[in-house]
């Protein structure tokens, strides 16, 4: 089973969650690949079993533009059997909460088997962690649903 983490941060508070998701998700016995966005190849996509994608929002509830590359391949490639969770951290202050992470949710729920979403206010605090663990538990089982092959044998 292969899962990648691939995020954008500007100041910090996605990175730091995405670093935090990274951890529970490994806990789970799974491995991570962690990738920036400028760092992911688009190409190789496909070839993830699980992709799990963090964002801050932009503007006035929008996708930064350095992830609208990723949103389309989702679009174009054949994506319908990656397992997918979003995450973002957004400011309660604007009209959209985290909107880049309701717009990718919404593709994403029709072009992968989307298992999880999460909303974070700015940066992760101690009380988020239950909900961190949570997204990581549910991504990982959502994998193995799908991957029984890769599954972990239990002694
Ligand atoms: C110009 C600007 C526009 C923003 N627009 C939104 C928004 O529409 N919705 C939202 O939830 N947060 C918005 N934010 C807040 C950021 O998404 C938030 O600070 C986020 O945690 C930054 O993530 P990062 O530290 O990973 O870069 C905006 C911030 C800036 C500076």
């Amino acid at each position: 089973m292969n899962l990648a983490i691939i995020y954008t941060s500007v100041t910090g508070n996605t990175k730091e969650l995405a670093a935090i998701l990274g951890g529970f998700i490994k806990g789970f016995g799974v491995d991570v690949q962690m990738f920036s966005i400028e760092e992911f190849p688009l190409r190789q996509l496909g070839q993830y079993d699980a992709v799990v994608i963090g964002t801050y929002t932009w503007g006035n509830g929008e996708i930064p533009e350095e992830m609208l590359p990723l949103y389309w391949a989702f679009e174009n490639q054949e994506t319908e059997t990656i397992v997918t969770g979003v995450f973002g951290t957004g400011d309660q202050f604007y009209p959209h909460f985290c909107g880049a992470v309701d717009k990718f949710r919404d593709m994403l729920y029709v072009q992968s088997e989307l298992a999880v979403t999460l909303k974070i206010e700015l940066t992760p605090q101690l009380q988020d962690l239950k909900r961190c663990r949570k997204f990581a538990e549910i991504v990982v089982s959502r994998l193995r649903q799908n991957c029984p092959a890769g599954m972990d044998k239990i002694s």
